[in-house]
């Protein structure tokens, strides 16, 4: 009798405390941020895009063996549904042709040179390789680089493309980047466009998201502000011109990552880890490498 008294009181201690230890457990996996506090991320901008023409996977590969930890991808869709590697609507600033990428055919897209223009632009990096070289389709990316990478893909123009948003997913999904919490995940997704972020988020809550903002004057954020971009977002993405230290502070003691872009000067690196952000966008992902190194910050 007293053995069964023991048995039963066990046995009790052991429900209560699971039950307590579940909603912690919870709490752990479905974590949306899968950026550890510690770690200030060095997002390589449309790959390292001072050194090789943007958006090629020239300009991606450089921008990982200069220690960038994502790889920043724009996306644009062709006429006839595939996503693509671009920052603008039209072909016509990074290739030899004209006209808007929702005109044209992936075909089409494929005939262009998104090298030349770039060896003409920046003669002091310029190299005979980048000649010719092609436009890359999201999938070649990820047939490229695979999971051993980190992508941070922007939907740009999400109304101009329909159904961009399910076709990015279903990607991410065939090419195994989404993780089943944001930690697993090798994506982090962007959009000056709260719907298009909204609308992933609703179709994958999983995801990490973060708002894009642009200003034309000095950045200002309210906590309503701030708690509507919770509801859907790990992190808040602003021009580094338009911010300072106290906006900086506002967002982390919201507990929101933020990651300004584009920044390019070794000063302006070490003023935003001064300043607290959790990572940055730039073109030039070695300097920022060897200003994290001098800092001793740990970067992803
Ligand atoms: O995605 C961050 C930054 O790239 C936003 O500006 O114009 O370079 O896409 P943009
Ligand atoms: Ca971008």
């Amino acid at each position: 009798m007293y053995n069964l008294k023991i048995f039963i009181i066990l046995c009790l201690t052991f429900v209560v405390t699971l039950q307590a230890a579940v909603p912690i457990i919870k709490a752990i996996n479905q974590s949306k941020s899968p950026i550890p506090d510690e770690k200030i991320l060095n997002v390589a901008h449309r790959g390292a895009s001072a050194y090789a023409p943007e958006h090629t996977l020239v300009s991606y590969q450089m921008g990982k063996k200069m220690k960038g930890s994502y790889i920043e991808i724009d996306l644009q869709m062709t006429s006839d549904g595939h996503l693509i590697a671009m920052h603008d609507e039209r072909v016509d600033r990074t290739t030899n042709g004209t006209g808007l990428v929702k005109n044209k055919t992936l075909n089409e897209i494929k005939e262009l040179d998104a090298g030349s223009w770039y060896n003409e632009k920046y003669p002091q990096y310029a190299k005979k390789e980048y000649e010719g070289i092609k436009v890359p389709t999201l999938e070649e990316v990820f047939k490229t680089f695979g999971r051993g990478s980190n992508y941070y893909i922007e939907t740009k123009s999400p109304t101009v493309y329909p159904g961009m948003e399910e076709k990015l997913l279903k990607l991410l999904e065939e090419y195994n980047l989404t993780g089943g919490n944001g930690r697993s995940s090798h994506v982090i997704l962007q959009s000056f466009s709260s719907e298009s972020l909204k609308k992933i988020h609703h179709l994958n809550e999983n995801i990490p998201l973060v708002q894009l903002i642009s200003y034309s004057n000095t950045g200002i954020l309210t906590e309503w502000q701030l708690a509507s971009i919770k509801e859907y977002a790990i992190g808040i993405g602003p021009s580094f011109k338009k911010i300072d230290q106290e906006y900086v502070k506002k967002v982390r003691q919201s507990d929101l990552h933020i990651h300004p872009y584009t920044i390019n000067s070794k000063e302006d690196m070490e003023k935003a880890i001064k300043w607290g952000v959790t990572g940055i966008f730039t073109n030039h992902p070695d300097v920022f490498q060897q200003v994290l190194k001098e800092l001793a910050c740990e970067s992803k």
